[in-house]
Parts: structure tokens; C-alpha cells; sequence
């Protein structure tokens, strides 16, 4: 396999550096050719089997969107009353989803009852084929960071109300809810590390066996 040039490698090292969950956003919308370039990256994207288990809806009627928010608030504010004190303070503090100002929203499904594969590497973990839907959610992320757009991921939601709401197939399991648009700022540093939640790790603990 050839490596690619230096010059890319250090780009790509950028664009991972670069790519933020995006919870702020403006309101324009994302021109529709630009949008399906960077969902492209699912069907490059690789999964137990080659199932290709992930499964894509744009959430984009008023109502549908209605539900999604009232969802998402009804569960932020159960959340926020799990936490107490300077906590529960800073968490109310917190924006967790873009979902009101996003242009684009995305459900993405897992079906596990896909037959695709014929069950190869899943017999033992079946769940690996939710993961491969995390990992082809990631490279769209990145696809969508390199063409300047923000993704934000939203799991704050009841998922079995979504599913009912959005007519979701009953085998399909809620992976993620993405928000994507123009972000209004550029970092490096997570929005959760800016507001004194939590911070990156310094540096990745490698175990030996
Ligand atoms: C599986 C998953 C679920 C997430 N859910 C939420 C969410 O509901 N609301 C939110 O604001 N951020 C959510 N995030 C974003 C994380 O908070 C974010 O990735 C983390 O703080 C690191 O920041 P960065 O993505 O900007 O590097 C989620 C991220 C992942 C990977």
C-alpha cells in the first residue's frame, strides 16, 4: 500500500485537531451537493461483514424537527436533575445541542437485522455492527470538517420515542442524531474542556501484555 505524501499526512493530523463537536451554528443552509460529497464517506466506510449496517434519515419536516427538540429538552432536563450543587450549575450552563439553528439534521440508524454480510463477524458480537456505524459516523465528521461544515452530535433523546416519532423500522436501533451546518467559530479545544467540564487526556495510555 503507498503512503500518502507527508504534506497530507500533516493535513490530515490538522483536520482531526481541527474537527469539534459543533453546537453553534449559523442558520444558512448547506449548499446540497457539498452535503452528499461528505455522506459519500458512509459507503466508504468499513463494517463488520460488509454489512453496511448504517441507515440515514434527514430530518426535515416542522414536525418531525418539533418532536426531535421536545424530545431532546424533555431529556436534558432529566439529565440535569441527576447532577446536584456547582455541577448541576454548570450543566445547566451547557449548550448540548445545535438542534434550533442546524440546517441539516440527520437520524443515522443501525439495522441490525440487516442480511447483508450474512452475519460474518457478528455471530459472537453482534453489536459490532453498531459500531460500525460509530466508525462511518466519524469519517463523515471528518469529511464534513475538511469541507468546512460542523457536525454535532446529539444522544441526549429518549430513543425509542424517536424512533416512534420519525416511523423508525422496528429493527433499526438509533445511533446517532447529527446536527450539521456552518459553525459560527473555529477551535481546537473542545467546548466541553472551555466550560470546565472535562478535559482531553494528555496523552494515550498504551497497556503491554
Ligand atoms: C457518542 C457521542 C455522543 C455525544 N453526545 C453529545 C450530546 O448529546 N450533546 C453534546 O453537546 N455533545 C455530544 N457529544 C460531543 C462530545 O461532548 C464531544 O465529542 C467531546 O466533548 C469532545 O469534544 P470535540 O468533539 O469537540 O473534540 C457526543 C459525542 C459522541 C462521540
Amino acid at each position: 500500500m503507498s503512503a500518502f505524501s507527508t504534506g497530507f499526512q500533516s493535513e490530515l493530523a490538522d483536520l482531526m485537531r481541527w474537527r469539534r463537536d459543533v453546537r453553534h451554528f449559523r442558520t444558512d443552509p448547506i449548499d446540497e451537493a457539498a452535503l452528499l460529497r461528505c455522506l459519500d464517506s458512509f459507503n466508504l466506510a468499513p463494517s463488520v461483514g460488509l454489512s453496511e449496517p448504517w441507515r440515514l434519515m434527514r430530518v426535515d419536516s416542522a414536525p418531525a424537527r418539533a418532536a426531535a427538540v421536545a424530545n431532546f429538552e424533555a431529556a436534558n432536563s432529566a439529565a440535569l436533575a441527576g447532577y446536584n450543587g456547582d455541577r448541576a450549575a454548570l450543566y445547566a450552563g451547557l449548550k448540548l445541542s445545535g438542534m434550533m439553528d442546524a440546517p441539516v439534521h440527520l437520524a443515522v440508524w443501525c439495522d441490525d437485522a440487516t442480511p447483508k454480510g450474512a452475519g460474518l463477524g457478528a455471530a459472537t458480537m453482534p453489536e459490532m455492527r453498531r459500531y460500525s456505524v460509530v466508525g462511518a459516523i466519524t469519517q463523515f465528521w471528518l469529511a464534513a470538517r475538511a469541507a468546512g461544515l460542523g457536525v454535532g452530535w446529539v444522544s441526549i433523546l429518549d430513543p425509542a420515542q424517536l424512533a416512534r416519532d420519525l416511523d423508525a423500522p422496528p429493527a433499526w436501533q438509533l445511533i446517532a442524531y447529527l446536527c450539521v451546518g456552518w459553525p459560527l467559530e473555529d477551535s481546537q479545544t473542545p467546548e466541553l474542556e472551555t466550560a470546565g467540564w472535562e478535559a482531553r487526556a494528555p496523552a494515550l495510555p498504551v497497556l503491554r501484555r
